[in-house]
């Protein structure tokens, strides 16, 4: 490509790419899937990583990188970050209410009601369109300066839809939705590592990382809600803010509504009360304030909070539930935890049947009881808690649970590692141990055995069928036939996925023996640096440590697990099952570069014949259709286009010459 070239193509990138994560951000209306999108960062990364002069400070691609950093910087507010009074009740509004109208000697206030996102404020700052400060609000004066880890927000735009110049300065939300909170908190929990109690304090830890790289991995989004001097900006409404905000390319959450008097805000809180657990997010309340920003002078502020806004806090949800039973459920690690079964109550926004008790202490210490009447809540609107029990409720014949001191699964006597709350199975070959091992094996994120679901693992475990990882790779249809609702078609196709299985990669592999501390992240990382699981497991203590990303306990996890003779013997009849133990030579990123795209060719090429190029494509996963459509990725154009790059123009499809195609194979 001719320099000029390179330049449109990086900025036509740039500009695309911003354009869908506008899209899918603000507008909540993607028109491309992650893939695709991912394929284009990943293109511009490369022609940035060639052309260091064509990056630019907005550049997604800018988003990630460099090291992590000592500690933080503080920075003042210009103008404080304040918090706002709370109100608890509808008299409480009313009461809002009537001190505005009064103090703005006007009946006729007009109000804007949006949800209370439960997250960590934050402060952003562009300098003529273009992200350059972003900080935490620390106590409200003085915050903590977070620039880097906010840019790996992708919902955050590094540069504005609106040319603006000054100083701006945005405020809003950074949270986490109740869907990454929870895959979180299991993935933390696999580690091992105490789980965050909320989603606030998850994105409030993600925030305020001094590796930008771990905040990347948090999946945080952003919503914004107010400006600094909106004034400025010819603003007179906070109705009108919020849209001017998305028009900039931020992204609000947009469940705003104007209310024209107080019924009409008790109207907003109540319809939210129930509507908010089907919210994406957490919102623990309501932000009611007056619409008209000439106002907000007029009314002014206290020290801790503006007059001209109030939050409603929803209390958080509590009910009462009887505990029927409390067992003991042991996981795959052997954990003996106490989970307390319970009369069935709804609570915020599902039906809640059981809660953990966690462990052995924590049970003790609040006493809870069979057949005791207990309050429940949602931790954070999400995980199901047993807040206490009402000891004055008891008639008399609630029974105390004696933990067990020997697995409730396998009768094995229970221990309890010094500096450990859980108190564990010690028999590795427990059935309950071997159930949740074997399920996690067959997990996506593992074998990914599709029809292998717990129910089928229960019973292969019950029935001796599978003592171990390798024996499913010795199961027949017609055993397969004798299990409960097994028939002799799902129990071919059964056995065709596990087949299927012996070629899952070696990340997949490593994630599945359910190595102590190794996640799917982890497995990557080794299985991306051993690239077979002999040097794996050769490699001493040392060997792991150097291994970035890859610390002590997980080193000396790594250690026991390949010195216990039992892995040992797993390990080595999954191999003579024929599951594949090593990445493949050519296993590589960039060698399937094209995956799932869809290439139109049109018009002569110098460099290829066109199944050359259609070879070439499809060799690193691309596809050549005939038409274009919407779903086309690339028009290839080489001399004297046809019709088809006229339809390729219409439909908005991007186009590549020739030079720009071969540096898409990686040939230029
Ligand atoms: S307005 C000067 N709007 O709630 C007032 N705050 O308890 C600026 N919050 O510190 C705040 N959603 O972190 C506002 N729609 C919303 C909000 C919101 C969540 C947070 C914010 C604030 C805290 C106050």
């Amino acid at each position: 490509m001719a320099p000029r070239e390179k330049e449109r193509r990086a900025r036509a990138l740039r500009e695309e790419l911003k354009e869908h994560a506008y899209r899918y951000y603000v507008l909540d209306a993607p028109t491309i899937d992650d893939d695709r999108y991912d394929a284009m960062l990943r293109e511009l990364a490369d022609l940035e990583a060639a052309y260091p002069e064509l990056r630019t400070a907005d550049s997604p691609t800018q988003r990630v990188g460099g090291a992590p950093r000592e500690a933080f910087v503080k920075v003042r507010h210009a103008i404080p970050m304040l918090s706002l009074d709370n109100v608890f009740n509808d008299g409480e509004v009313r009461h809002f209410v009537e001190r505005v109208r009064r103090e703005l000697h006007r009946d006729d206030v007009v109000f804007v009601c949006e949800p209370k996102i439960d997250g960590l404020a934050v402060s952003l700052l562009y300098e003529d369109g273009v992200f350059v400060r972003g900080a935490t609000r620390g106590d409200g004066t003085t915050g903590e300066e977070v620039t880097r880890n906010l840019k790996t927000l992708r919902s955050l735009p590094l540069s504005l839809r609106t040319p603006l110049s000054g100083t701006l300065e945005v405020r809003g939300e950074v949270f986490m939705t109740r869907r990454d909170f929870a895959a979180l908190n299991e993935a933390r929990e696999e580690r091992e590592e105490q789980p965050f109690a909320n989603p606030r304090n998850a994105a409030a830890g993600a925030v305020r990382q001094l590796d930008p790289a771990i905040t990347a991995q948090r999946r945080l989004q952003l919503a914004t809600y107010h400006v600094v001097h909106p004034e400025y900006r010819g603003l007179a409404r906070q109705s009108e803010l919020l849209q001017w905000l998305r028009d900039a390319g931020l992204p609000t959450q947009g469940e705003e509504r104007c209310a024209d008097d107080v019924e009409a805000v008790l109207g907003y809180i109540e319809e939210m009360r129930g509507r908010r657990f089907t919210l994406p997010y957490v919102t623990d309340g309501v932000v009611i304030k007056v619409d008209a920003l000439p106002d907000w002078g007029r009314l002014g502020t206290t020290a801790k909070s503006p007059r001209w806004s109030v939050a409603f806090k929803y209390p958080p949800e509590e009910k009462r539930s009887t505990v029927r039973e409390i067992f003991v459920s042991v996981g795959r690690t052997g954990s003996l935890t106490p989970v307390a079964r319970l009369e069935p109550v709804h609570l915020a926004g599902s039906t809640v049947r059981r809660a953990s008790l966690h462990n052995r202490d924590e049970l003790e210490r609040k006493d809870v009881r069979i057949g005791d009447t207990v309050v429940v809540r949602k931790a954070g609107d999400i995980i199901p808690e047993i807040v206490c029990s009402l000891s004055e409720e008891r008639k008399g014949d609630e029974e105390p649970f004696v933990f067990p001191d020997h697995c409730p699964v396998c009768g094995a006597e229970a221990v309890r590692i010094p500096g450990e709350v859980a108190v564990r199975c010690p028999n590795r070959s427990c059935p309950a141990q071997l159930k949740e091992g074997v399920f996690h094996f067959a997990s996506r994120g593992g074998m990914n055995i599709i029809g292998l679901g717990e129910k089928i693992v229960n019973q292969l475990v019950e029935k001796d069928m599978v003592r171990d990882f390798a024996d499913l790779y010795h199961l027949t249809p017609e055993e397969l036939q004798g299990l409960e609702r097994m028939g002799a078609v799902s129990s071919e196709k059964l056995v065709g996925q596990i087949e299927v299985s012996k070629e899952r990669s070696l990340d997949h592999l490593l994630y599945a023996l359910g190595i102590r501390y190794v996640g799917a992240k982890i497995a990557a990382t080794l299985a991306g640096h051993f690239r077979g699981m002999e040097a794996l497991r050769g490699a001493s203590e040392e060997d792991l440590l150097d291994v970035e990303g890859i610390g002590p306990r997980i080193a000396v996890s790594l250690r026991a697990f390949f010195e216990d003779g039992q892995n040992l013997q797993t390990i080595r009849r999954l191999k003579e099952a024929g599951v594949a133990m090593s990445l493949p030579e050519e296993h590589g990123a960039e060698e399937r570069s094209l995956e799932g795209m869809r290439f139109v060719l049109t018009g002569e090429l110098q460099s290829h014949t066109r199944r050359e190029a259609q070879e070439r494509i499809e060799a690193l996963g691309g596809r050549v259709i005939g038409s274009v459509s919407s779903r086309t990725d690339y028009v290839v154009a080489g001399e004297k286009p046809g019709s088809k790059m006229t339809k390729a123009q219409e439909l908005g499809v991007a186009v590549l010459d020739e030079q720009a195609f071969l540096h898409l194979l990686g040939e230029a």
